[in-house]
């Protein structure tokens, strides 16, 4: 079994998310704070300033006039944007290495990221989750973060990972544990520690493919498990472990979800994508 220090002494390796972006987060998520807040955070960036000014003016918005100011750009965009706009500019410079062990080329985890997020946020509106909208954005956008650093693990492993996965019938997190004595939702975790986010983020990250049966009630997690699966369901970047994964029916009945609900879910994810594909080519 491989020595987890090394695993682990590999999170520093990582681009460390700028602490203004899990502040900007909490605060998104706090019903007591005020954009004023918000935007103060920002503008004392200016690097990040200067990227979100960018893209508030590119095409993907499509504004009818220039946008000069940080106040200007919650209050025309959205804060909910915003918030998306600034996780993407922490964290997507961690992605653009090809993931060997996982099957996925350069940016592909990155791709599905981004779409699960997106449909993430779709799901927390549709399933009375809106509060917590952007943790569960940034949880369905970082769950996987734990495969950056263990795809090359996984590569020197796959033969025997594979075998438990086809011979034995575990799941691909289950055998990455049994093999390499961690699985990616485990050091995910880590990740996300390291960098301060919160309890209920590490949580989500955690469990976001619900082995615990615990996580199976907890409706955040639910969330990001269903966002995750609708996007393999799409085939947005599945990998090489993207069908051994488990399917729990029973979340279905929990959210009151049909077949045909769920095909309508993904046919309006599928809608949605379009958009992705301009936000992940700016
Ligand atoms: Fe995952």
């Amino acid at each position: 079994m491989t020595d987890l220090r090394d695993i682990i002494a590999q999170i520093d390796l990582l681009e460390p998310v700028p602490p203004v972006a899990a502040q900007i987060l909490a605060l998104a998520d706090d019903p007591n704070s005020s954009l004023t807040e918000i935007s103060e955070l920002i503008i004392h960036d200016p690097a990040l300033t200067a990227n979100l000014l960018k893209i508030c003016n590119s095409a993907f918005f499509s504004l009818s006039r220039r946008i000069d100011s940080v106040r200007d750009a919650i209050s025309l965009v959205g804060l909910d944007q915003i918030v998306e706009l600034v996780l993407f500019n922490s964290l997507s410079s961690n992605f653009n290495k090809e993931l060997v062990g996982y099957g996925l080329g350069e940016r592909e985890l990155w791709r599905h990221a981004v779409s699960s997020a997106h449909v993430a946020a779709m799901l927390a509106d549709r399933f009375g989750a809106s509060q917590t909208k952007h943790l569960i954005f940034t949880a369905a956008l970082i769950k996987d973060i734990g495969k950056l650093i263990l795809g090359r693990f996984v590569a020197f492993s796959y033969e025997q990972i594979n075998i438990l996965v086809h011979s034995k019938g575990q799941s691909f997190n289950d055998a990455e544990h049994a093999i390499i004595g961690m699985n990616h939702e485990e050091l995910g975790a880590l990740v996300a520690k390291r960098w301060n986010f919160s309890e209920k983020l590490i949580y989500v990250m955690r469990h976001h493919h619900l082995s615990d049966e615990s996580a199976r009630q907890d409706l955040e997690t639910v969330l990001v498990y269903l966002a995750d699966l609708i996007c393999m369901m799409m085939g947005v970047c599945t990998g090489a472990d993207g069908l051994s994964y488990r399917f729990y029916s029973d979340v279905l009945n929990q959210l009151s979800l049909n077949g045909n609900d769920l095909q309508g879910i993904i046919a309006e994810a599928g809608k949605n994508q379009q958009q992705v594909e301009v936000l992940l080519a700016l």
